[in-house]
């Protein structure tokens, strides 16, 4: 149809060790169903120093980097595919600001206002771009159709 079409989007979403460590997988995927997305995928996994470094690559040169890895590492992390119209802006909305503590007070219904603890220790991470969804969906899930796939030279 001309109209009334609307893409699906595709989002990373993961539970941060101390998300998993505090028991909160069922709550968040509560919230995560009651809001429309589907579990495309799942995986449980053990980040280590390399993997972690390479996913926050964007982060390597600030000075949280170091104890971020170290926080990554500290335990098994949940990784999904969540898929919903607007899906990336939309699941940004609801885990809420950066800083969990700051999220307890000016986002209260938010996922880290929940689950998370401080700036750091947030306890879940959500995609915020499509071109971070699609690089960050590809670097867990090798074979994650995507309608947003970008058409390389190699392809052609
Ligand atoms: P960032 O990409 O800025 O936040 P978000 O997860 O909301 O996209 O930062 C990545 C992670 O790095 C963040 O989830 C927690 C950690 N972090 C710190 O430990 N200290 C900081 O000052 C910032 C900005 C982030
Ligand atoms: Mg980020």
């Amino acid at each position: 149809p001309i109209s009334g079409s609307k893409e699906k989007e595709k989002t990373l979403a993961m539970i941060k060790p101390d998300g998993l460590l505090g028991n909160y997988t069922e709550r968040i995927k509560d919230v995560i169903v009651d809001y429309g997305f589907s579990i495309l995928r799942e995986i449980t996994t053990q980040l280590d120093q390399d993997s972690a470094s390479r996913f926050y690559a964007e982060h390597s040169s600030k000075r949280f980097f170091p104890s971020l890895i170290k926080y990554m590492t500290s335990g098994p992390v949940l990784v999904m595919v969540l898929e919903k119209e607007n899906a990336i802006a939309d699941w940004r909305t609801l885990i809420g600001p950066t800083d969990a503590y700051k999220a307890k007070i000016t986002n209260p219904n938010s996922i880290r206002a929940m689950c998370g603890q401080d700036l750091e220790k947030n306890c879940v991470h959500g995609s915020d771009s499509r071109l971070s969804a699609q690089r960050e969906i590809s670097f867990f899930f090798e074979d994650v159709s995507s309608a947003e796939r970008i058409t390389t030279h190699d392809e052609l």
